[in-house]
C-alpha cells in the first residue's frame, strides 16, 4: 500500500541518519488517520541561530521540511493540512525577515505549483491576503487558479492570519447579514459561526502539531481547535520529518478522544 513512500522513507533513512520510520509507518492504522492536521512550523529562527547562520537560513530549511510534510499527506492521502507560515504578529519582525519570509512564499508556490498540481492538490490560503505584498498576491492568486479544480488534498496555508482576526471578520461579517436582512438572529449557531472562518466546510484540526518546544497556541485556530488533541516536540520545524509526523500521527491514534463525554467499555 505505501510501496512508494517505503522507497522514499529508505532513501531519506540514509540521508538522515533515521532507521525507524518504516517501524512507525508500518503501525499507522490506514483507516483511523486523522481527517485534518494542522502544524504551526515554529523554530526555523533558533535553528538557524544555534548554526551561526542567519534566521533566513532556517527559513529555507523549513521549506524543504514542509515539502516533505506535503508529500506524505499526499501518500497517506490525507483529506486536510493546515500550516501556519505567517501570523498577523509576525509584521512584527524587522523588515528585511519579513521580505525573505514573503520571497520564499512566492519561489515555493512558484516552484511547487507543478508537482502540487500533479499531486491533485488545491491550495486554500488563510488569512487576510489583501495586505501582503502584490508579489505574494499574485503568487496566492495563482496557486488558487491553478489549483481550484483539485480533489485531493487540501493545503491550508495560513498567511497573515491570526485566529482572533478570523473571529473579528465572522462577526462581522455576521452582524452586517443581520443588518441586511440576510440572516434571522435565531439563526446564529456554532454551525453558523464555523460558516464564516477560512475553514468554512472543512472539519477542525483532529491533531496539531508545534515542534520548537514552545507551549503554546500562538493565535492559531482559535474556534478550530476546541476539540483537537495536540502533538508538542522540541524538535525545530527545519528538522521534523516523516520520521516526527508519522510518530505524531501513531500517538494521534493512541489517544482516547472524549468531547465531554464518557467513553463506555
Ligand atoms: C517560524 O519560525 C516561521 C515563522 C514564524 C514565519 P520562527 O521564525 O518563528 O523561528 P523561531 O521561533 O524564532 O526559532
Ligand atoms: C507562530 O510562530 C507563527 C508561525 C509559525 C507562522 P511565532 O514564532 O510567530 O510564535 P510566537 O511568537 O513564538 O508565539
Ligand atoms: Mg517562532
Amino acid at each position: 500500500m505505501f510501496k512508494r513512500l517505503r522507497g522514499i522513507l529508505r532513501k531519506g533513512n540514509v540521508k538522515d541518519g533515521i532507521d525507524n520510520s518504516e517501524d512507525y509507518l508500518e503501525k499507522l492504522d490506514i483507516a483511523r488517520l486523522p481527517a485534518h492536521v494542522a502544524i504551526i512550523m515554529d523554530g526555523n529562527g533558533r535553528w538557524a541561530i544555534k548554526r551561526g547562520m542567519p534566521r533566513s537560513f532556517g527559513h529555507r530549511a523549513g521549506v524543504k521540511a514542509l515539502r516533505q510534510i506535503v508529500e506524505a499527506s499526499v501518500e497517506l492521502k490525507l483529506k486536510h493540512l493546515t500550516v501556519y507560515a505567517f501570523s498577523t504578529e509576525n509584521w512584527k519582525r524587522p523588515r528585511e525577515e519579513v521580505n525573505i519570509l514573503m520571497n520564499l512564499l512566492v519561489e515555493y508556490l512558484h516552484k511547487e505549483i507543478e508537482s502540487l498540481c500533479e499531486n491533485n492538490v488545491k491550495i486554500n490560503p488563510m488569512g487576510i491576503i489583501s495586505e501582503l505584498p502584490q508579489h505574494a498576491r499574485d503568487a496566492v492568486a495563482m496557486a488558487i487558479e491553478r489549483s481550484k479544480n483539485n480533489t485531493g488534498l487540501c493545503f491550508n496555508i495560513a498567511l497573515n492570519y491570526g485566529g482572533r482576526t478570523e473571529l473579528l471578520m465572522a462577526v462581522k461579517e455576521i452582524g452586517q447579514k443581520l443588518l441586511n436582512g440576510e440572516l434571522e438572529f435565531a439563526k446564529i449557531d456554532e454551525q453558523a459561526i464555523a460558516n464564516h472562518l477560512f475553514t468554512a466546510g472543512q472539519p477542525d484540526p483532529d491533531l496539531l502539531i508545534r515542534p520548537s518546544g514552545d507551549y503554546r497556541v500562538s493565535n492559531f485556530l482559535l474556534w478550530q481547535l476546541a476539540y483537537t488533541e495536540f502533538w508538542l516536540t522540541d524538535t525545530m520545524w527545519p528538522d521534523f520529518n516523516k520520521t516526527e509526523f508519522f510518530k505524531a500521527l501513531l500517538d494521534y491514534q493512541r489517544r482516547e478522544r472524549r468531547y465531554g463525554g464518557l467513553l463506555h467499555k
